[in-house]
């Protein structure tokens, strides 16, 4: 455990900052650690809070504030990384972490008082916060010369990918998207109010997705996979139209085609503006009774977009059958079932596949291969056969945008899907084997043998979790 403060002094005079960070953040485990297994009288746990106490001291004599941040998995300490091994610190960093604390900084003040109140906090069960953020208790507590937040700093190779994927996009499209959203936004107020919404700007969007579609449908792909993570009711209404037009394209269909489909998927959960908000953001399972109104929105949609002036009929055929399911195992329940329209099928496709890769209130996303596993287990059941086939031969198992690590060590991002192998997509290199930043173009399909033996170069291990971006608004 941490030593004397003043022998180390005495056996390293000259230690640096980097050096007593080190001391710091062992003395600073030790004392969390004493204090779970002492009352804060029993002398180790007094002993140790006062040698942290010493140690900050010294610190904070020579830097104004002495920051930890959790950067990934990579502990800094002083801006310095420090082995997450640590001996001693561990128990300290898992307390961070399940208190969802990214970065902590201890000020130039602090005195031993506030230090003995945040050690109590730290060895309360996070579960006992309920809803209060340490942030909160520790204010409570007056704690002043502490502080604890989430990390402002993303993390170096996420900040890439999110780079690459805007450079594969460009500015063009990601306007058009969130265009696009601001009109799904004002739409939604606009049912709320009663009042009825033009169709003008979601034909707009829908002429840009079909056009941009038959030229390259990579960059509208990745913006799907960009924007799965934010405010999720409106940016899945776009994804749905996406994927639509993508796989309608895909199977050769015409222009006209493209721009019917991808507008009566856009349409396709308009009945949801209906439903109260606690129901849709609820992070638990429905009752039985919620989830009775949560199926009434294809209907209702239909009453809505009966009442829209300029609503093709295909959009009312697609919010009333696009939960219906391919074996009509879905809802609303027909009870002499007729085959379903191809853009229904379609849009029930897009639609469980958007729902699943993205982070909502009460479900972490599926990564993308399992979403393709899921999708090609329920072909013929839930979803057409041949129509999943397309739509995961268009996706791959690793769609355009989606982060992924190679056999070699190598970190990159989709940038294409292979239509032949779903698994060797074509990738842009975020890192090397080493782990460093790859920072010139790199462009790498894994298609590529090698040239002596045939093997495959490169293989993915898997998708890589993406961090999900702060958003102004949620
Ligand atoms: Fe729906
Ligand atoms: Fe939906």
């Amino acid at each position: 455990m941490a030593g004397d403060p003043k022998s180390v002094a005495e056996s390293d005079p000259g230690a640096d900052v980097a050096g007593l960070s080190a001391v710091t953040l062992r003395a600073l485990g030790a004392a969390v650690l004493h204090r779970r297994m002492y009352p804060p009288e029993h002398p180790i746990a007094s002993r140790a809070l006062t040698s942290l106490s010493l140690y900050l001291e010294r610190l904070l004599s020579r830097v104004e504030e002495w920051r930890l941040a959790l950067v990934g998995s990579k502990l800094m300490a002083g801006g310095h990384p420090i082995d997450e091994g640590a001996e001693g610190s561990l128990p300290f960093l898992d307390g961070l972490k399940a208190r969802g604390i990214e970065t902590i900084a201890f000020k130039r003040g602090l005195d031993v008082e506030e230090l003995r109140r945040f050690i109590s906090l730290m060895i309360l069960d996070p579960k006992w916060f309920a809803g209060t953020s340490l942030q909160d208790l520790m204010a409570k507590e007056g704690i002043r010369s502490i502080e604890a937040g989430r990390l402002v700093l993303d993390d170096p190779v996420e900040a890439d990918r999110v780079k690459v994927v805007r450079d594969e996009t460009g500015p063009e499209l990601s306007e058009a998207y969130d265009n696009a959203l601001a009109f799904i936004e004002e739409a939604a107020g606009a049912l709320h109010e009663g009042r009825r919404i033009s169709m003008e700007d979601a034909e707009s969007f829908v002429r840009l997705v079909a056009s941009q579609m038959q030229q390259d449908r990579s960059p509208f792909l990745i913006l799907t996979a960009l924007k799965a993570h934010h405010a999720y009711t409106f940016t899945h209404i776009i994804n749905v139209c996406i994927l639509t037009v993508a796989q309608i394209e895909a199977l050769g269909g015409a222009p006209q085609a493209l721009r019917e489909f991808g507008l009566a998927s856009m349409m396709h959960d308009i009945g949801k503006t209906l439903l109260p908000g606690e129901i849709l953001s609820k992070p638990g399972k429905l009752t039985p009774e919620e989830f009775a109104l949560v199926q009434r929105h294809p209907q209702d949609g239909v009453h809505i977009l009966r009442e829209t002036p300029g609503v093709p009929d295909l959009a009312l055929i697609v919010a009333l059958e696009h939960h219906m399911r391919y074996n009509h195992g879905g809802y609303p329940h027909r009870r002499h079932p007729r085959p379903l329209h191809p853009c229904s099928l379609m849009t029930n496709l897009a639609d469980t596949y958007d729902a699943m890769r993205s982070r909502r209130a009460y479900q972490e996303e599926f990564p993308p291969e399992k979403v393709a596993a899921v999708i090609s287990e329920r072909a013929g059941t839930d979803y057409h056969p041949q129509l999943s086939l397309a739509f995961l031969q268009l996706m791959g198992a690793y769609p355009p945008g989606t982060r992924v690590r190679l056999d070699t060590g190598e970190e990159g991002v989709v940038v294409r899907v292979n239509p032949g192998n779903p698994y060797r997509p074509v990738i842009r290199m975020l890192r090397d084997s080493s782990g460093g930043l790859v920072r010139r173009l790199e462009i790498v399909d894994l298609m590529d043998k090698e040239k002596v033996g045939g093997h495959f170069a490169r293989n993915v291990l898997g998708s890589i979790k993406s961090q999900p971006r702060p958003q102004p608004g949620g």
